[in-house]
């Protein structure tokens, strides 16, 4: 699908919970995000049915994100169907790692092909610090499964305050050179004030080549993340959701006072 600004769109990220096992100083609250009910979370049924309308217009390549993905219930199963898709040609997830020693290798049977995997230090009370609770063993733990379960390639996001030569991200690099991992440089991002940046090493926050959608855990396509549009897969139906999402996506992304990065996903 085209916009209309004539960019191609072939990519969309999906939300699969605003839930989390950690509690990003940059990305929640110390106490969590209020979680959104069950009845309120897309069935799998019903994220189906955007993803299959999606690919028939066009879009091959998916992300699945949250909140951590991980932490929803029968996630392997959505990646199935997913993966099962004739077009989809690129299907990945971005997650925190913590647990992916459990689920890496029926994820990588399910049809996931590749994993970005969040860290922003390589020094354990420092990783303790940023996420408020993670035990940054974990993190390697789920590295080496990813690994081990065939997920290639395997990137690493590591949000940065200004500059990838800040001593977190120097580690970061250090640990990525040594164990042959890509690393993306996310700058943090302040959506309320307006604030964002390209991702060094990614696509991400570049307004004239961007190719994505997003739907949310709770049903709404946005066609930016630096703007409060949205669009209601519940209320308007999957197709016109889509398609009003496409022809309103913006030029440029401005600033969103309401969405974060647990709902959306990144
Ligand atoms: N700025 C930039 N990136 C963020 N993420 C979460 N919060 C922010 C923020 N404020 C991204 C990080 C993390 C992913 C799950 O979401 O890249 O790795
Ligand atoms: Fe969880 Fe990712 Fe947010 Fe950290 S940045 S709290 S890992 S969703």
């Amino acid at each position: 699908m085209k916009d209309q600004f004539n960019r191609t769109i072939n990519y969309l990220r999906i939300s699969v919970t605003d839930r989390c096992n950690l509690r990003c100083v940059y990305c929640m609250p110390a106490e969590g995000v209020t979680p959104i009910s069950h009845s309120e979370i897309l069935s799998f049924d019903e994220i189906m049915e955007v993803v299959k309308k999606a690919v028939s217009e066009g879009v091959n390549k998916i992300r699945i994100t949250g909140g951590e993905p991980l932490v929803r219930k029968n996630i392997v199963e959505l990646v199935r169907m997913i993966a099962e898709l004739e077009g989809v040609s690129d299907l990945a997830m971005t997650t925190n790692g913590i647990l992916l020693p459990k689920y890496a290798i029926d994820l990588a049977k399910a049809g996931l092909q590749r994993v970005n995997i969040s860290l922003d230090t390589t020094d354990p009370a420092r990783y303790r610090e940023i996420t408020r609770l993670g035990d940054i063993d974990l993190v390697y733990k789920g590295i080496a499964a990813a690994r081990e379960a065939g997920l290639n390639p395997i990137k690493i996001n590591c949000v940065i305050k200004k500059s990838a030569l800040e001593p977190d991200a120097q580690l970061v690099a250090k640990f990525c050179k040594e164990n042959d991992l890509q690393i993306r440089y996310i700058r943090e991002m302040d959506l309320e004030n307006g604030q964002f940046w390209k991702v060094q090493g990614g696509d991400g926050g570049d307004c004239k080549t961007c190719n994505r959608l997003r739907l949310t855990s709770k049903g709404m396509i946005k066609p930016c993340l630096f703007s409060d549009l949205e669009y209601s897969v519940r209320e308007l139906g999957a197709i016109t959701a889509l398609e009003t999402a496409l022809n309103e996506k913006p030029k440029n992304g401005t600033i969103s006072k309401k969405n974060n990065f647990s709902g959306v996903g990144g």
